[in-house]
């Protein structure tokens, strides 16, 4: 279909679809939701000439993935947020099955994408092309076509580009799957971000010591914290264990030192980035002020999500909070970003018995528990936490099956802080040494309710409306 026939049809599904969409009590009132349709990824993620620009993956025809559009917003300071002109349509041959995920970076001062075009074919098999396409003074972005097709020993699936600049060249991180069918991330180098050279697999599933670790590796991401280079990867084909590896996709990252010349990664353990429910996709930038700010998509594609509510409103997905990211022992700690505290209202404390505690309103909210004894909390009726002095676990049932299903971490607990918007919590443990986010649906406005004999401390925010213009 032609740029015009596709953005006249999102044009329609937007008109016709918006204020049911908006109207809905699971929207979210301060996290970033598509208008119509379906969300996933987070991508190119930037702060350019002082602005941050945050775009997404979006089907904006259907609540269903399919040839995925770039949305755009872009905001001064993470909580005011305003539509820009929608990025990338998917127009082009080289793209006909969707702009697929990718990043930003500046170049000679123009923001300029770098994003995969998907292409299938009528037998079922597929390819994948590495694409430019620049900003032009109206805010648009014109394509600049592919840059790098499908590299040799590699299946269709090669994608998600994520690119920076170190000593004075351009190098990219891709997801990619074998011809042997293992996950892979693969590192390129250019002068110009149009010529390419592939450097070699940095991680995969069999290099560096791990062993059989998936059969695609989607959206890598990588970028230093201090003297430690870090792999933000998603990798596909792991099997589920006791408590680890529990959703379909897992996303995580591997700690170690990159050598640019020669691609060698050495690094350990995956650690998952988020132990709840809905996760994936994350993506980083690095702010003017040196922080490396994080925005994961709050979903899994794992078909389980077309049972969400959201759809029969005609929208479905949210992304995550903005979360700053550092390094202590190794591990990476996730904190929402310090510009969320001015969404903040007027702050209650209190303190006593868990089963004395206000059932405060968590529609909105912010709420901080500080304890490390054994209570449990039940968010709208729909979603609860138990912490047994050992282990918490958050759980709620399938939407498909009925079935309740956990997650869970393990340490010791000092305290919690949930940012709780409508459908969704993301409960940071111990000051962001690990993180669950999840979306619920509760069937009326969710308040909290504390079970326990023993005492804690509570702080409670309610939280205003992000804006989006
Ligand atoms: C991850 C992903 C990416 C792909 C995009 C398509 O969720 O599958 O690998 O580029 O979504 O929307």
């Amino acid at each position: 279909m032609s740029e015009a026939s596709l953005l006249k049809q999102a044009l329609r599904a937007v008109m016709s679809g918006q204020a049911r969409a908006s109207a809905d009590m699971h929207r979210p009132a301060w996290h970033l939701a598509p208008p119509v349709g379906l969300l996933n990824d987070p991508n190119g993620f930037i702060q350019h000439d002082g602005r941050y620009h945050l775009f997404y993956q979006w089907n904006p025809l259907a609540c269903a993935h399919g040839a995925k559009f770039w949305g755009h917003w872009s905001s001064a300071d993470l909580v005011h947020w305003r539509h820009e002109p929608v990025a990338l349509v998917p127009t082009e041959a080289y793209e006909s099955h969707g702009c697929y995920s990718g990043s930003a970076v500046s170049d000679h001062g123009t923001l300029t994408l770098v994003y995969t075009g998907n292409v299938k074919y009528p037998d079922g098999t597929r390819t994948a092309f590495q694409c430019l396409a620049r900003e032009n003074e109206r805010g648009e972005f014109d394509k600049s076509g592919p840059v790098l097709p499908l590299p040799d020993g590699y299946s269709g699936h090669v994608r998600d580009p994520k690119v920076w600049q170190h000593n004075g060249l351009w190098y990219m991180v891709l997801g990619a799957q074998d011809i042997n069918l293992h996950g892979k991330v693969l590192l390129l180098r250019s002068a110009d971000l149009t010529r390419w050279e592939v450097v070699g697999e940095i991680a995969g599933s069999g290099l560096n010591g791990l062993g059989d670790f998936g059969y695609m590796w989607e959206c890598p991401d990588l970028f230093s914290l201090g003297e430690t280079d870090v792999l933000i990867c998603c990798p596909q084909g792991l099997a589920a264990q006791s408590e680890r590896y529990l959703n379909t996709f897992q996303a995580g990252y591997f700690t170690g030192r990159l050598d640019h010349q020669t691609g060698a990664f050495p690094h350990g353990e995956f650690t998952e980035l988020d132990l709840g429910f809905e996760f994936y996709a994350p993506q980083t930038t690095l702010s003017d002020d040196g922080r490396r700010l994080l925005f994961g998509w709050m979903g899994i594609p794992d078909g389980d999500e077309f049972y969400q509510p959201t759809v029969q409103q005609g929208w479905i997905h949210t992304m995550t909070c903005p979360r700053e990211l550092t390094l202590h022992d190794g591990k990476i700690y996730q904190q929402p970003a310090r510009e969320l505290q001015q969404l903040r209202g007027e702050e209650q404390r209190w303190q006593g018995m868990a089963d004395e505690a206000p059932h405060w309103n968590v529609s909105q909210a912010e709420l901080l528990i500080q304890t490390s004894t054994p209570f449990s909390a039940e968010l709208g009726g729909v979603l609860t936490l138990q912490w047994d002095g050992e282990r918490l676990a958050l759980s709620r049932r399938n939407l498909r099956s009925g079935e309740l299903e956990h997650r869970y971490w393990r340490g010791e607990l000092r305290e919690l802080r949930l940012l709780c918007d409508h459908s969704s919590v993301e409960i940071f443990i111990n000051q962001g040494a690990a993180v669950m986010s999840s979306r619920y649906f509760p069937t009326q406005p969710a308040h909290i309710r504390l079970m326990g004999q023993e005492s804690m401390a509570l702080c409670h925010w309610p939280l205003s409306d992000c804006v989006i213009e």
